[in-house]
């Protein structure tokens, strides 16, 4: 069954005592909530553990990266393993600023994708076109390549453990959305990827949310459309009221 899904990325803010009280907030509105979307909060490293006991299974709860490795010398990195002991359950990747300043590449993440689904995490999956790329009319073959890239090595079943987010760039942090319409159109292209990599089963269970400039007064339009089944939220996650508005619009 294909899962409505709201998820925050809440990219490098809020201290750990900012989180923590982020999270007393947001367990109040989802218990007076009657959503029945499944609430995952994108958070930094040092939060994952933490918030993912808070949580009292309210939101799960998601790294915005891991390694390409599994352990060893490589200072600074947090494996997938390590990600999975914390009590999280989703991880970010391909995020468009991680390909952007981190110079990630669908082969990187191919691996990436691997090492989460080896350690039972869910993968939250970003591709998303440049401003120049829609303008050449390029879109659909850059996300072609991110998703045939990176995930079709998978299996059908573990393809169950993929969650898809498209964030056109041009979108993010901009406050210019996407139309309804540019969204419902590119997911149902998305759709019909899977659709002939995996069949018709695996095309119309696979979640697909949309990522950019999403908020309360925009949410609900996005939501409507047949292919659009959540969102994967920046900005407006990291306040308890906005995000629970975009919660509630599903
Ligand atoms: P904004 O909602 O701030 O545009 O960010 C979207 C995003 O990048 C989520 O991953």
């Amino acid at each position: 069954m294909r899962k409505k899904i709201v998820a925050g990325n809440w990219k490098m803010n809020k201290t750990l005592e900012k989180g923590v009280s982020f999270s007393d907030d947001l367990k109040q509105r989802i218990n007076a909530s009657d959503s029945e979307a499944i609430v995952v909060l994108g958070v930094p490293y040092i939060h994952l553990d933490r918030m993912a006991h808070l949580s009292n299974d309210l939101y799960s709860v998601s790294a915005q990266d891991c390694s390409t490795k599994e352990s060893g010398a490589f200072t600074g990195d947090i494996s997938s393993s390590m990600i999975a002991s914390t009590g999280a359950q989703y991880v970010i990747l391909g995020h468009s600023e991680r390909r952007a300043y981190h110079r990630e590449n669908n082969a990187d993440l191919a691996t990436k994708v691997d090492r989460c689904l080896l350690d039972a995490l869910t993968v939250i999956y970003c591709c998303g076109e440049q401003l120049e790329e829609r303008e050449a009319n390029t879109h659909f073959e850059v996300i072609k390549s991110q998703l045939s890239e990176a995930l079709f090595h998978l299996t059908a079943e573990q393809m169950s453990s993929v969650v898809i987010a498209y964030e056109p760039v041009w979108a993010i942090g901009t406050g210019v959305t996407a139309s309804s319409d540019q969204a419902q159109e590119m997911h149902a292209y998305i759709r019909s990827l899977f659709e002939e990599k995996y069949g018709k089963a695996i095309s119309d269970d696979v979640s697909i949310l949309y990522g950019g400039s999403c908020k309360p007064s925009n949410a609900e339009e996005l939501f409507l459309k047949e292919d659009v089944d959540g969102g994967l939220i920046g900005g407006a996650s990291l306040n308890p009221s906005d995000f629970i508005q975009i919660i509630d619009a599903i």
